[in-house]
């Protein structure tokens, strides 16, 4: 496909997923927020209580998901779950279940399919190495754990959420060191991919560094 997709990878609350809004607001491109589609199945599995463990139970919820989007709203079977895939336990259960290979496999097509004129920006983990590698930019943001667990925190304050500091941290690096070391797509640079590590940047500046390396790129 020529559609064009912009790729932007790197762990969690790195500050990817604004940015891709951003940027993909900006070029009036779709978005394509992949993390999402991981939580939503993990939303579905523990309220079916499903075994975390099943990798077969697990990909087939994941192939039957009946999401739909709708703005930055996100329905799944015409429920509205914006908010409930964003709670801790929802991301770790995520990152759990993302390690399987059937379950990946069974997102794969879904992915693929938010690749639309007049173009994508993919934010994930494996978007610029696994589902999109012939992504015409691919960038891959990081940012110190301490600048992260600081920003989930604000975030979690701001919404009225309590929260540890301590904790906030133990998960991060919980996520990222499973994340980083399972042996299916880890999270790791794309091969071609720019690094942009956002700890002493805001979102505006990491989106107008991909935006100049849009314009540089095509
Ligand atoms: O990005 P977000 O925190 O919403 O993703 C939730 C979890 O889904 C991540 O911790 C990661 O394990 C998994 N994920 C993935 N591949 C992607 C996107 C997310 O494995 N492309």
């Amino acid at each position: 496909s020529n559609i064009p997709v912009i790729t932007i990878d790197g762990p969690t609350a790195s500050g990817k997923g604004t940015v891709a809004h951003k940027v993909a607001d900006k070029l009036g491109f779709h978005l394509l927020d992949s993390g999402a589609l991981y939580r939503l199945t993990a939303l579905q599995a523990l309220r079916r209580e499903t075994n975390l463990n099943d990798e077969h139970a697990l990909a087939k919820l994941a192939e039957h998901l009946n999401i739909h989007f709708a703005g930055d709203a996100i329905y799944l079977s015409q429920e509205n779950v914006t908010d409930a895939i964003r709670a801790e336990e929802v991301g770790n259960t995520a990152s759990k279940i993302a390690a399987l290979p059937a379950v990946r496999q069974a997102l794969y097509g879904l992915q693929l399919s938010f690749r639309k004129t007049p173009g994508l920006v993919a934010d994930g983990r494996d978007m610029g190495s696994v589902i999109f590698p012939h992504a015409q930019l691919k960038v891959f943001l990081t940012a110190s754990v301490e600048a992260r667990a600081d920003r989930r925190y604000k975030q979690l304050i701001g919404k009225g959420i309590s929260a540890s500091m301590q904790d906030l941290l133990m998960d991060l690096k919980a996520r990222d060191d499973r994340d980083m070391n399972r042996a299916i797509a880890p999270l790791a640079p794309a091969e071609g991919a720019y690094l942009l590590d956002t700890s002493a940047m805001n979102a505006d500046e990491a989106t107008e560094q991909v935006l100049k390396w849009w314009a540089a790129a095509h």
